[in-house]
């Protein structure tokens, strides 16, 4: 197994309500059942994605700063921080890996604030109102981008 081969798969503030918020937006799938459907995806595609969630964001940037030694690329749904964070667009940037943003819902189809990202220009893709299927389609870019 390539060694360039390790995804970090980091969800923001509010994610880990995912299951018991709005479930007409977000879907009725808990994190968990989540992550282990995006565990079951990157494994077919020869990836090994590791999982981290905060409603912290310190501790999300503190995570980031670690991803040049525990990652070879990131996907990152930050939640309501996507839209305004600066920190964690700089934390992204000092990890210097792949990125790819994902949302759940179509940001760019509701609040217009939510059509805002801090990310631009510095992720490979912006992936959202996909549902789960937009996992699937960030850690395919991010098989392209490490040249797997
Ligand atoms: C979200 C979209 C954000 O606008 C929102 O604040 C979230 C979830 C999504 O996955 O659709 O918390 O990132």
């Amino acid at each position: 197994m390539s060694t360039r081969n390790r995804v970090a798969v980091m969800h923001g503030v509010n994610l880990d309500m995912l299951g018991h918020r709005d479930p007409g937006i977000y879907g009725s799938e808990t994190l968990a059942q989540l992550e282990y459907r995006v565990h079951g995806f990157a494994r077919q595609l020869g990836l090994e994605a590791s999982f981290f969630q905060t409603n912290h964001e310190g501790e999300f940037c503190e995570y980031l700063h670690r991803v040049p030694e525990t990652a070879d690329a990131v996907l990152v749904n930050a939640g309501a921080w996507s839209h305004y964070s600066w920190a964690i667009r700089d934390a992204l940037e000092v990890a210097a890996k792949p990125a790819v943003e994902v949302h759940i819902s179509d940001v760019e189809a509701r609040e217009a604030w939510r059509s805002v990202s801090v990310f631009d220009g510095l992720v490979a893709a912006k992936i959202s109102g996909r549902g789960l299927e937009g996992y699937r389609e960030a850690l395919e870019v991010l098989v392209a981008e490490l040249d797997l």
